[in-house]
């Protein structure tokens, strides 16, 4: 066990400090992978030693690498050593914050973590939840209590309706297919000019809902939308929830971490007020994988939707686990009964490197954006779509502006983008992927690594430049990079 250890956390290690060497993305077709790994159940045992070299060889290493300074794609996450470790100690001491009786210990650090994680986005004392796998589990578990407090608990009567926009993101969909809703039942408003859901327009259709004998009951807001960190208006959408007896779901899976800075907190002004929050710790808070959060302004409301004994189902053998006086079983507020300790890495994280430093490193992704930003307006050949907004900004190749883009060329300026992306990716010196903004494509960053610096920024943007250019001079000829997925 010792020599297999040693050895692994010389891989973690090795890993985790030599990323910036390599490409961002190291991937691999099928057609490779599957003689690799395609192989037949092992019956005889092996050397752990050399599973774990060759898993590393051959299936880990073949992926994105979020945590690489030159990763721009999707929401990228950094983890940190502590994490790793706490991981493998969560594992070992089979920690299960279920029941009180199961995992005492390991309940109450999650429930002191989220305590934390409430202070430190400056959510008021009451507040709580727990950790779930991510933004989509927590998104779900948000709606399932909406619609049971906001629907008395019995289903989903065909009136029942829930808002968003259309930047909301897609798990939002997908939960409120799951708690029971048909398509027809999430009303997807068109935004802002500012990518926001537009209040005005919400309250309007709210109104005529209603007057139609429909039955509003919950409005999902985003807190930095994964394409462009938009921010819904949450203190306007709080008034016109209260107005109308509506819960308010903030899904803040990216962009609430913002809030445990002075800025970001202005930002995400209002985030108090809704009635459950979504916070990823595995983005923007440098935690691996899955790591994500719920928080409640009520969360006792969390053992209406998911007492185990919700149901007449005999619960018998879970007497025994019943909890008493103060003690508390998780496996009552959330889907899971048995339940990973994923608390452990930001507890672990936290205390090694303290509150301050999570403040330093959100602070310094925010400000990197908007250095990017300016820099994007000073570079010739390129033009910002969206500002800077928690960490993400979006801009597209301009190679010879009125042209490319210019009227009746859309689709070119399109295919510009995804083209220059596929370069790009395939160059191996940075990895920044597309977006449609407005029905119109763009080049997407998403600058939060805290090890990223100015200079990985300068040198992309002058490869984008300089890819655009390239690729405009021989558009005629782009139309095989057109079909090539980036990183391939
Ligand atoms: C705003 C938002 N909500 C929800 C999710 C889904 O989170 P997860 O991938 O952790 O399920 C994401 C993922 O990027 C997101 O950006």
């Amino acid at each position: 066990m010792r020599e297999a250890g040693h050895r692994l956390i010389e891989t973690v290690v090795s890993r985790l400090t030599t990323v910036a060497a390599g490409p961002p993305h190291a991937t691999a077709t099928p057609a490779r992978l599957r003689p690799l790994l395609d192989e037949p159940l092992p019956e005889a045992p092996g050397s752990l030693a050399e599973a774990v070299d060759r898993v590393v060889r051959d299936a880990l290493s073949h992926g994105i690498r979020f945590d690489h300074p030159r990763c721009f794609a999707f929401v990228p996450t950094t983890g940190t050593y502590p994490a790793v470790l706490a991981d493998a100690l969560a594992a070992a001491f089979h920690s299960v914050p279920g029941a009180w009786l199961v995992g005492a210990g390991p309940t109450q650090l999650e429930l002191t973590t989220v305590r934390w994680l409430c202070e430190l986005l400056g959510l008021p004392a009451g507040h709580s939840g727990l950790f779930l796998s991510g933004g989509s589990a927590a998104n779900l578990t948000a709606l399932a209590v909406a619609r049971d407090d906001r629907l008395d608990g019995e289903g989903v009567p065909p009136g029942a309706r829930l808002y968003c926009s259309s930047q909301a993101h897609p798990s939002v969909a997908r939960a409120a297919h799951l708690v029971g809703l048909r398509r027809t039942q999430l009303v997807v408003l068109e935004p802002d000019a500012e990518l926001r859901l537009p209040a005005d327009r919400l309250r309007a259709r709210l109104r005529a809902d209603l007057a139609a004998g429909l039955r509003p009951f919950a409005v999902v807001a985003t807190v930095g939308t994964t394409s462009t960190g938009a921010i819904d208006p949450l203190p306007e959408l709080a008034d016109i929830c209260d107005e109308f007896g509506l819960w308010l779901h903030a899904d803040g899976a990216h962009g609430a971490a913002a809030a445990i800075t002075t800025r970001g907190r202005e930002h995400c002004r209002g985030l108090a007020r809704a009635d459950s929050v979504t916070v990823d710790p595995h983005k923007w808070l440098f935690q691996p994988y899955e790591a994500g959060c719920l928080l409640l302004r009520r969360p006792e409301l969390l053992r209406r939707s998911f007492a185990m004994d919700r149901h007449r189902l005999d619960t018998g053998y879970l007497r025994p686990a019943r909890a008493d006086g103060e003690e508390v079983n998780l496996d009552d507020y959330g889907p899971q009964q048995s339940r990973g300790l994923r608390a452990l890495k930001l507890w672990l994280s936290l205390q090694t490197f303290g509150a301050e430093a999570f403040r330093r490193a959100v602070a310094s992704g925010t400000e990197l954006a908007e250095y990017a930003a300016d820099h994007v307006r000073a570079i010739p050949g390129l033009e910002l779509v969206t500002p800077a907004s928690l960490g993400i900004l979006t801009l597209r190749c301009v190679p010879a502006p009125g042209r490319a883009d210019g009227p009746g060329s859309a689709g070119a300026a399109d295919r510009l983008q995804e083209a220059v992306s596929a370069e790009v990716c395939a160059g191996g010196r940075a990895m920044v992927l597309t977006t449609d903004v407005r029905g119109r494509r763009a080049l997407r960053l998403c600058v939060i690594n805290p090890a990223t610096t100015r200079g990985d920024i300068d040198e992309t943007l002058a490869l984008l430049a300089e890819t655009g250019r390239r690729a405009h001079a021989a558009a005629p000829q782009r139309t095989a990079a057109d079909g090539r997925r980036p990183g391939s």
